[in-house]
Order: C-alpha cells, then structure tokens, then sequence
C-alpha cells in the first residue's frame, strides 16, 4: 500500500505500528528516525526486524517516504514538526498518534501557518504501560478504537488512505472533530490515570511510614495498573488536554465531596443507591465492549446492478405501534390490516397483550384487537420489555403516566442509552412522577397518577413526533386541555388516527390539543406502506443506472414526504401515481427511474419531514455530483445509532469524501464509490443504506451487525434481491 514508511520514534506504539503493518504487508519498507539519545532502542529495532534501516539525520529518514508517522509522545509533536518543515512534501502524508488532538493541530498551525492538507491527526486508542520496541507487539490495534481527527482543509484522499492503514492494522476507525475527541478522552483515559496517580502517590506517603501496601491485595492493584504507565507521557497528555481535564476533576471533586457527606450522615440509603448505579453503569460499559463490532448477521453484496421491478414495502411502522395503542384503548373490536410484522411494532403489541389486552394475530399483516376502553388497560406482572423501539418506549410513558398502576419500561442497549428526559420532563409538569436513571435514560419506572394528571400548554423545544404523541396521550387522562405547540411541523399519525377512532382532537396552527373528554370506538385501519421502507428503494432506483421501480400502495402523508422532496430537488425522477385516501391518510403508488443526481443544501425544514431516511441520503449524496450539505439534523445523533457519525465512519470506509459536522454532513460526491467492510453499529437503516451502496460501488461491500434489520424490515433483503442487488445474507 505504502512504499516507504517512516517512523519517527520507533517506541511501543511506533515499533507496534511497524511489526502489524510488515505483516499485513501495508508497507514495502520501513524506516525509523529518532534522536542520538534513541540509537540504542533503534538498533534493537533493526535487530529484531522491526525497521529496515534507521537514521539520525531527518532528511535521509523521510526522503521519498509516501508515509510519515510521528510516533513520539505528544508534547514533542512541534518540535518533530519543525525538524520536518524543511523536507516537507507534497507526495508524502504525514499522520501522527498523538493522544490528545487540540494540542497537536495547535503545533500543526504553530509551525506552518495552518494545518497542512496532508497531514492527517489520529489517535490510535491502545496501549500498554511498558514502553521501548522490545514491548512493541503485533496486534495491538486489533479490534481497538482509531480516532481520526481532520480539519475542513485536509486532503480527502490522505484521509482515506490514512483510514485504509489504521483498518489494515485491524482497528475499527471513526472521524470526528478533535474538540470532541479530546473531551471523550479526558473523561475515559486521562482521567483515570490522574486518579490512579493520586491514589498512589498519596497511599505512597503513607506506606513509607506503615508498610500499608504489604496488605494490598487484587482490588488495589487491579485499580492502580495504569499508574505503571511513563509518568512522562502522562505528564505531557495532562498538560496537552488541561481545558478538557480541568472541568472533569472539578466535577470528580464534588462527586467525592457527596460520597463523604453520605457517610458522615450516615446515609447507607444515598451511597447503596450511588453504588448500584455505579455497578449498572459499568455493566452497560462491559456490555457494549461485548457486542462492539457483533457480527451475527453480515449483509454481502456483489457491486453494481440496478433495480427493476414492482413491490409492495411492508407497513408503516408509526401506524403500526399507534394502531396497536388505540385500538386496545377503543371500545370494540378493531382489524388492522397492512400491520408491520417486524419487532418494533411487536414489542408494542406484547406491551399491550402484557397489560391484559386480547390480541389475534398478526396473521400476514391482519392483527384484530379487543378494546378495553380507556380505563381498561391492567397491570403487567413483569417490566414491559421494549427492545429496540423508541416509539413504543416514548409514547407508553405518555400512556402510562396516568393509569391506575405502576409500571417498568426497559429496552435493549441502544433504546437505554436514547435520551427519555424529553418526555419524562414535560411529563413531570403535568404531575407524572417517572423515573429515569440519572442519565435521564430508560429503564422508566413509573408511579401510575390515574386522575392527578393535569394538563399542559407546552411549546416542544425540538420537533420530535415521539414527544408530541406522548403528551397527547397522557392529555388523554389529564384534567383541563393539553396544548402540545410543534416548533416545526411533525408527522400526525397519532392526531389523524384518534379522529379515526372518534376521539377529538383540534389543531390551532402548529398546535395540537386534546383532554379527556371523549371515548374511542373501534374502527378498521388499513396500514399502508412505510415511506421509511420505500425510500431504499427510491434511493436505489435514482442511483443505479436503467433501474425503474413501482412501490405499491406507499403512504404519502405529507408529513412523511420530506425524502421524496429532497430526491426531487437533487434530481431524482419520482412519479407520485394514483393518489388516494386510505382510512384518513393519503396513499398512493410511487414509480421511480434512474436519473442522474446533483449535490443540494438539504433545506432545514425538510429535516423532520425525512427524520428517518437520511442514512440512505447519505448514499444518494454520495452518488450526487457535487457538494451535499446537511445541517440543523443533530437529532440523528440520538436515533438508535449515533446516524452522523455511523454512516460518516462508514461512507469513509467505501472512499467518499463525508465530513460529519456536529448536526449534519457535508458529502463530496459523484466520484466512485468503492468497497469495504463497513458495521451497521445494530442500526436497522444503516445496514439497509449501505447495501443499497453496493449498486454504484466498484467493489463488494460487507455490512456487519445486521440483526437489527428485523426491527423494522424482515422482507429487505428478499425483496431488494427481488428486484435485483446481489445481496447474500450469512449468520454467524
Ligand atoms: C416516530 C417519530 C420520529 C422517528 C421515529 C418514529 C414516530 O422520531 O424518527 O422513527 O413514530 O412518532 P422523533 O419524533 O423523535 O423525531
């Protein structure tokens, strides 16, 4: 891949980049650099085989080098600059592993001006306490973490080439800006050392006079490995990174001044509930070091092709959960047709089966329900267990708050790490009392308040449909009416689908309001198409030369449409045929053909009309000619993936040019897209956005993690082969 490598300081990372890279044949040759006082540990590379040849003198090192890598620790990185600035070349990239990112693009921009566009920052987060080449190992960025860290300037091509190396060496690679880096990693890392070195240094003292550490046994030392580390090197990282450590030790400070007011109260109650968080926390962390990069189900899919055909997308998946929600609340029997047989909508139906609720079905999309009536609903024996889906866990805790028993609402990791304080807040207002963790996230424990719930005015602070639709809910059991005021128009199903049952609820501009005045009747639903399901589709036909593709029977409430829009604007040829109204929402067939796209500025109030599908956007973007900006979308980073980040980490992988900004993405397309092994992160429309990547690619693209599918979209990879991409579905 690279002719010659240099690296400059050929110590346990660099000696460990140089062995990995030899193996997995990423270099030709390799060279180290350092200074005289390093001739020893460089003669021991060379002896061993690390490097090819050493040199002291820094011209000869890097001439002819395509890739110069600056391993020395992190407070040295201007100087090494400065040694490099006079051999600085245009054919060359030059990365670093410095582990705090601030510090070195403030060295970049000290000693030329500004960051070079070929030198890319990044931050391989491995480790170990021992350091020199003779503790440089193989395999020691397998599996682990690489931050790349780029500015708006840097070359994309040295971006992906630098991407390219770091997976080759086998770490899982993400791009992000080096402020946010830097504050992860304050938290994660150099906090941790800075308490294992005070917890030493002080016990130290103290050992000196009564020999204490004899007595110390596996929890000591287990807690205190990483003060092993080169007090050098933590010394310069702590320094590097004060702006980010700084807030985080005062924050430490008061947590342990907490800590110690509990004890002097002697409040056992405060610090078991302290510690019992602490220990949940620390499980959700092993958990997730468990599952990172899961590959139970891969997508493989054979580049090129184009879709032709006519299909029906399986049920929009809001209208399943609500259909489910209001048809038990009715009085009466309700048939729902066209059901979403996909495990979100499920675990809403369970839900409601849990809360005493007789329902048939589903039976190929027909589900019938019992009502109970409004005042129906019973006590679940166990904890409502919600998996994946964020509707069903948002809109219950709106339900929920109100009736007459108590209730627990959990999820699966990515729904309990999704930010449930949107709700529980207003909620609170109105006299719920629903607890979270302290992180304001899922499980909710909620203290049932049937008629002490009162109504509300709210002005929602962000345009969520989830928190619309839970709050009308709880004005459902509330006294006086419930005002919910959207700052820009939400999807409605909830509103349209209560008129279908007879309930009423008025709208005043962008408000809507309810309260508890009123009964629903059952009624029959026919659950058209899912927009969210059909846009991959949309998104395939427009991208994948000679496609041409009919959706049947696709629901276009105007809510919804925000992808059909923005596929217009960039160029897309979507017909909207045969426009009917199906049970009180607009439906029709959509016939889309390929055509070639441009690059837009995705205007911002068309963000919550396509909420859902901008991972596939991403990909027509990609595929755009030109520059394709999205801005005002920072909602996609709490989606059941972070969906900026994710498809960004991922479009990189397959070459495109994709910076994620913190609330949107700006995408350089039109130029080929290539292959690679990208993960889905348990992201259902990641996986599906990827795959349908696969029909402009050059190359297979293998999508990891691509269980989560099931939760919205069982049939995908059936039907998108149907219609011909090559897509081979393996479980592990
Ligand atoms: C949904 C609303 C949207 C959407 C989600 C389903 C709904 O979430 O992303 O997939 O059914 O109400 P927000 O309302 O939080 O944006």
């Amino acid at each position: 891949m690279f002719n010659k490598l240099c690296i400059i300081g050929v110590g346990l990372i660099g000696g460990s980049i140089a062995k990995t890279a030899r193996l997995q044949n990423l270099a030709t040759t390799i060279v180290g650099f350092g200074r005289e006082d390093d001739v020893q540990n460089l003669q021991t590379a060379r002896q061993i085989g690390v490097i090819d040849a050493y040199y002291l003198d820094i011209a000869v090192a890097v001439a002819d080098a395509d890739l110069v890598i600056i391993a020395t620790p992190v407070a040295s990185t201007a100087d090494v600059l400065r040694l490099l600035q006079p051999y600085w070349s245009a054919n060359t990239i030059y990365t670093d592993v410095g582990s705090t990112k601030g510090s070195v693009l403030a060295a970049a921009q000290a000693v030329f001006g500004q960051v070079p566009d070929n030198f890319v920052p990044a931050h391989p987060i491995a480790g170990a306490e021992q350091s020199g080449v003779l503790a440089a190992v193989d395999g020691l960025f397998a599996n682990k973490r690489l931050i790349i860290t780029p500015v708006d300037t840097t070359d994309t091509e040295a971006l992906r080439k630098i991407q390219r190396f770091w997976q080759g060496l086998g770490s899982a690679v993400s791009v992000m800006e080096a402020t946010h880096h830097d504050q992860i990693l304050a938290a994660t890392s150099h906090l941790p050392h800075i308490l294992a070195f005070a917890l030493v240094d002080m016990l130290g003292h103290k050992d000196e006079q009564s020999e204490i550490f004899k007595y110390a046994a596996g929890g000591f030392k287990d807690f205190t490995r990483i003060a092993s580390s080169s007090p050098t090197m933590w010394t310069d990282i702590c320094v590097a990174n004060k702006p980010a450590i700084l807030p985080l030790i005062a924050e430490l400070q008061s947590e342990l001044g907490k800590i110690y007011q509990m004890l002097e109260d002697d409040s056992r109650q405060q610090l078991f509930s302290t510690f019992s968080y602490a220990n949940q926390a620390r499980q959700r962390f092993l958990n997730q070091i468990e599952t990172t990069m899961s590959k139970s189900i891969t997508f493989h899919i054979q580049p090129g092709g184009k879709l032709h055909g006519e299909t029906r997308v399986p049920g929009d998946k809001s209208m399943s959960h609500r259909s489910i929600m209001l048809g038990s609340l009715a009085e009466g029997v309700t048939h729902v047709t066209g059901f979403l047989e996909a495990e979100d909508a499920l675990a809403t139906l369970q839900a409601f089966r849990d809360m005493g609720v007789e329902i048939e079905g589903p039976v190929n999309g027909c589900v019938t329900i019992h009502g109970v009536g409004k005042h129906g609903l019973k006590e679940p024996k166990n904890e409502l267990y919600l998996g994946n889906s964020g509707t069903s866990m948002r809109l219950l805790s709106g339900l929920l708050a109100g009736q007459p028993f108590n209730c627990v609402l959990t999820g699966d990791k990515s729904l309990s790490g999704r930010p449930m304080k949107r709700v529980t807040d207003p909620l609170a207002t109105m006299g719920a009392d629903i607890k979270t963790t302290e992180n304001g996230t899922a499980p909710l424990h909620i203290t049932g308040k049937a008629g002490q719930l009162q109504a509300i005015d709210y002005t929602m602070p962000i345009a969520s449909a989830q928190v619309k639709s839970c709050l009308l809910l709880a004005g459902m059991y509330a006294q006086g009416e419930t005002r919910v005021t959207e700052p820009a128009p939400t999807r409605d199903h909830t509103e349209r689908m209560l008129a279908g049952f007879s309930y009423p609820v008025k709208r005043e501009g962008s408000t809507a309001i309810i309260s508890a005045e009123g009964s629903l009747k059952a009624m029959n639903i026919d659950v058209p198409s899912d927009i969210s399901s059909a846009a991959f589709f949309l998104v395939g036909a427009s991208i994948a030369p000679s496609s041409d593709v009919t959706l049947k029977h696709v629901g276009i409430n105007p809510t919804r449409t925000g992808v059909i829009d923005i596929l217009r604007l960039m160029g897309a040829n979507i017909e909207v045929l045969n426009p009917r109204e199906v049970g009180g929402e607009p439906v029709a067939d959509l016939h889309v053909v390929y055509s070639p796209l441009k690059g837009i500025d995705i205007p911002e109030d068309l963000v919550p009309l396509a909420i859902d599908e901008f991972p596939v956007l991403f990909v027509a973007a990609a595929c755009a000619e030109g520059q394709t900006r999205l801005s005002g979308a920072e909602e996609l980073r709490v989606k059941e993936s972070d969906r900026i980040q994710v498809m960004a980490d991922g479009l990189l992988v397959l070459g495109v040019d994709a910076r994620p900004t913190p609330d949107g993405m700006v995408i350089n397309g039109g130029k080929p897209i290539g292959g690679g092994v990208v993960t889905s992160h348990g992201d259902h429309r990641i996986a599906m956005s990827f795959s349908i990547a696969g029909l402009r690619a050059n190359a297979p693209i293998t999508v990891l993690d691509c269980a989560n599918v099931n939760t919205s979209f069982p049939e995908f990879k059936d039907l998108v082969k149907g219609l011909g991409l090559a897509l081979v579905c393996t479980e592990e």
